[in-house]
């Protein structure tokens, strides 16, 4: 498929008239809704979004906002895919990935494989406040943190270890590791099937939030402990500026949550914004760069039997007019959204494909 042009006329046609492309109801109207401050964020942002809210109205600039909002999944040990509690890598360790950017001075700061640390957030805006880099990782990010006044713990809850070691013993009948024949009575590890036990493997933990406040300005925040089970110093997108989140004081911002290759592969958030810039709706704008993403799948093994991604990915977005959007590949994401005056909620996010049949 050849890529579409930039206009904003072609971007509405092809998201309309797609394959099986919808905009959901709350998605469809691309009138200014001026409310602001205003916050958009992925579907586990709920709280996340209320509070980045609260810290514009009470004067934090969106960048501090969106931080204070992810930072309620970081501290919540039944978030396991993000922070404290997150599942760990392949070898039992929790290595976590966090990035933030403010749109005003285009700055930006994240951290990568960081261990032993439960805001990586926190992490992430001291490297773009305290150093000229943008993007620090592994032992030299937590040697950072500590140098900062940051605490080492612990981040191993006792359900993301027996979630882990179930992994282990399970992995591969030819190893040296036997199953528990008892584990499957555990309510954490029943409780971790229940949620993520299916065949379509899907990491959907990460938390990202992007933030407009009253006076136009923009930031943003992603953060993750990144695949689950995932190999010992594997990055995804969400520490990394223009993938996992990005934003520009000229457009708005953009964040993703999902398949972390998927993501680097099409600049995700970069994309999205750049697509704002000339002339999308944030909606229209994630559908289009999620038309990229399916179009830049070919590796047979993220295929499916029908050549669709097996990996879902979700987009989400905003512009200055206080717009908001969101696009998933499958129908069936939600993504949260709050408003100056108003409680925070979730709305149904747009998608490519109706279903995964
Ligand atoms: N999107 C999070 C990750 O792939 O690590």
């Amino acid at each position: 498929m050849a890529p579409s042009p930039l206009t904003r006329r072609s971007l509405i046609t092809t998201a309309v008239a797609g394959a099986a492309a919808s905009l959901a109801p709350s998605a469809r109207s691309s009138s200014p809704q001026a409310a602001l401050p205003v916050a958009v964020g992925s579907v586990n942002a709920l709280a996340a979004v209320q509070r980045a809210v609260e810290r514009m109205l009470a004067g934090d600039l969106p960048v501090d906002a969106a931080v204070a909002g992810v930072s309620l999944n970081e501290d919540d040990p039944n978030e396991i895919g993000v922070g404290y509690g997150g599942i760990p890598n392949e070898e039992g360790v929790v290595q976590l990935d966090a990035a933030v950017m403010d749109g005003t001075t285009m700055a930006a700061g994240a951290v990568a494989a960081l261990e032993g640390i439960r805001h990586p957030s926190h992490v992430a805006l001291e490297v773009m406040r305290r150093t000229t880099r943008v993007l620090l990782v592994g032992e030299g990010a937590k040697r950072f943190a500590l140098a900062h006044g940051f605490k080492e713990e612990n981040l191993l809850t006792e359900r993301a270890r027996k979630i882990w070691l179930h992994w282990k013993d399970t992995a591969s009948p030819s190893d040296d590791w036997l199953p528990d024949p008892a584990a499957l009575d555990d309510p954490d590890l029943k409780w971790f099937l229940e949620r993520d036990g299916g065949d379509a493997f899907n990491p959907h933990g990460t938390v990202h939030v992007s933030a407009l406040d009253a006076a136009g300005r923009v930031g943003c925040c992603t953060s993750t402990s990144g695949l689950y089970f995932k190999l010992p110093g594997r990055v995804g997108d969400s520490p990394l500026i223009g993938c996992g989140l990005y934003c520009d004081g000229e457009v708005g911002s953009a964040g993703a949550t999902g398949h972390g290759e998927s993501c680097i592969l099409a600049a995700g958030a970069h994309t999205v914004v750049e697509f704002m810039r000339h002339g999308a709706t944030p909606t229209e704008a994630c559908l289009e760069t999620l038309r990229r993403v399916v179009r830049n799948t070919r590796r047979p093994f993220l295929l499916d039997a029908k050549g669709r991604p097996k990996n879902g990915l979700s987009l989400y977005a905003l512009n200055l007019k206080g717009e908001v959007g969101a696009a998933a590949t499958y129908r069936g994401r939600r993504f949260a959204v709050c408003r100056a005056g108003a409680p925070a909620r979730l709305e149904e996010a747009a998608y490519l494909f109706a279903s995964r049949d």
